[in-house]
């Protein structure tokens, strides 16, 4: 499964399935029940420990060994068996289908934008968008580092957005798909989702970012990008910056004439290209 790389949430999916065909099948087989579920457990947490994310771990490992205890007694063993669909009712209004392929909720650390404002000033005004917004961390981090910014938030999950334009009144937060939306007029596009997702934010990003405007990506890099900066104020959580026209990695540093006239400067083919552009706001 992991080698296969199936779409989340396949992987969860066929290692609880698979558990209990292997649990059934050996029980047929005149196996010990408790060797059975042990075995069973076994399967689960070989195939849970394989996934690249703490919390497709614990889902991956810990499906197989809950809906037993379900079952058969222990902690939730009294529930009725309706009691299934609660956690996964929730899990489908704060989950939209459509979000699995990208990030669940995770925030942004408290710290991990602090120096943003510094290592990239903005001027007052500038739109600054935290595409997939969830409870709102994301924007109060980068309220912190720019207070005079026009901060959005676009967030695909109803009642995430809900608490987020609660939590961030200082923001316009909408519920949108980020892919969908127009970043044509933004200065930043702020990202915070998944290793998966940053192809297609690479492509987007090169398709609508003006030059000058940038992609600021928490943890995950964009494939095939030299990034502008690096900043890590929170260990493991890397801040990286991009700024348009993007380059391969091959060619990024180098500066072209696109992006000597997005620098504002003139340079020599060879030379590193370091933009000082502001970004710009109507
Ligand atoms: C890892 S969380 C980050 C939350 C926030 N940006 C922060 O840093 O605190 C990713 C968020 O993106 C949302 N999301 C994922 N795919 C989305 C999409 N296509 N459109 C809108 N939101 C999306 C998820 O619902 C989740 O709330």
């Amino acid at each position: 499964m992991a080698m296969l790389n199936p779409r989340w949430p396949l992987p969860a999916l066929a290692t609880w399935l698979s558990a209990w065909v292997l649990v059934l099948g050996a029980q047929r087989l005149g196996v010990e029940p408790w060797v059975a579920v042990a075995t069973g457990l076994g399967w689960s947490l070989s195939w849970g420990l394989q996934q690249s994310q703490r919390w497709r771990r614990l889902m991956v490992s810990a499906g197989f060994p809950l809906s037993w205890l379900m079952l058969h007694g222990g902690p939730v063993g009294a529930w009725p068996a309706w009691a299934w669909l609660v956690p996964l009712a929730v899990l489908a209004l704060l989950y939209p289908r459509s979000t699995w392929g990208d990030a669940p909720l995770f925030p942004t650390p408290k710290n991990a934008l602090q120096g943003l404002g510094q290592a990239l000033p903005l001027p007052a005004g500038a739109r600054v968008l935290d595409a997939g917004c969830g409870l709102g961390d994301g924007l109060l981090a980068l309220h912190r580092e720019y207070p005079q910014a026009h901060l959005q938030g676009l967030e695909w999950s109803a009642p995430l957005r809900l608490a987020c334009a609660w939590r961030c009144g200082f923001a316009q937060v909408q519920r949108a798909d980020i892919w969908a939306a127009d970043w044509s007029q933004l200065d930043v596009v702020y990202l915070f989702q998944r290793p998966e997702s940053m192809p297609k934010a690479r492509d987007k990003a090169l398709r609508e970012l003006r030059p000058g405007a940038w992609l600021v990506s928490l943890e995950f890099e964009v494939p095939g990008w030299t990034p502008h900066t690096k900043l890590e104020t929170v260990p493991g959580k890397p801040v990286w910056l991009y700024q348009a026209p993007f380059g391969t990695t091959a060619s990024t540093n180098r500066c072209t004439a696109a992006k000597a006239r997005a620098c504002g400067q003139q340079c020599q083919a060879s030379t590193a290209c370091a933009p000082t552009r502001q970004p710009s706001h109507s």
